[in-house]
């Protein structure tokens, strides 16, 4: 499906967020906050849109996606990419400093066990970010957004991608796909603490990272033992 939709992927996308998707993406560096020496995992990076903004920090920043169509659609821009299956992942145990994924999260077969694949390959102490779709937390707007909203993103789909049937699967998996709190709790079941999140635009979408433990199973350095206990927090939003 990820193959069928890579031709144009990066216009549509603009289109379908009306530009948002670049606020999002500026959102993740900074929550990210990678440095210059540091390693940096991009998963389901697609064309590497996002692997080039993280890469502007002087961090070494891999794209790993498994759609090859993906990929290629992102070949003129200048980061390493590597075809790689979330759930099996090419990279040896604590290889990286910090893991990301945007708007890829939610299309893994298995949620858990990604969290938990992205946990082995980075070292301890190392960070999670996930900028993914959520719920709009503003009541009336939440009704408006799942009953309406979501419906006419195939229509949208129809006239802007190379690919219409792929905007309808979007809808739906944007429509079951857990809240802001119940992903935080997947995300800490996975083995990751220090989990917070914090709203982007209403809502629609929402940014989680986390810390992996480290390794002595103490908490890490800037870690309060009442703040790991709890599942998820609230960071400041926009
Ligand atoms: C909606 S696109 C997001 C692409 C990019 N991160 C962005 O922000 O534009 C979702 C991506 O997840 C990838 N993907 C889905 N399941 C995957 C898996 N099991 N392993 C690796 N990539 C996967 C797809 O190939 C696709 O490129």
């Amino acid at each position: 499906m990820f193959d069928g939709v890579a031709k144009g992927y990066d216009r549509t996308n603009s289109v379908m967020t009306l530009g948002f998707d670049r606020r999002w993406r500026e959102w993740s560096r900074r929550v990210l906050d990678a440095r210059a020496g540091e390693k940096v995992l991009d998963l389901a990076a697609g064309t590497a849109v996002s692997t080039v903004e993280y890469a502007a920090s002087g961090a070494w920043c891999v794209a790993a996606d498994f759609s090859i169509g993906m990929l290629l659609g992102g070949r003129h821009r200048d980061v390493p990419k590597v075809a790689a299956d979330a759930l099996r992942l090419p990279f040896a145990d604590n290889a990286f400093d910090a893991v990301t994924v945007s708007f890829g999260l939610r299309n893994f077969n298995d949620t858990e066990a990604a969290l938990r694949e992205m946990a082995r390959v980075v070292k301890p102490g190392g960070r999670l970010v996930v900028c993914e779709v959520s719920t709009p937390t503003f009541r009336p707007f939440r009704f408006v957004y799942m009953r309406y909203l979501l419906k006419i993103l195939p229509f949208i789909g129809r006239f802007v991608s190379s690919n219409p049937e792929a905007y309808q699967y979007l809808a739906e998996s944007m429509r079951t796909w857990p809240e802001q709190r119940a992903l935080a709790e997947i995300v800490a079941k996975a083995g990751w603490e220090d989990v917070a999140w914090m709203n982007l635009t209403f809502g629609m979408v929402a940014l989680h990272r986390a810390t992996k433990p480290a390794e002595s199973g103490e908490p890490a350095e800037a870690t309060k033992p009442a703040e790991a206990a709890k599942p998820a927090q609230t960071l400041e939003g926009e």
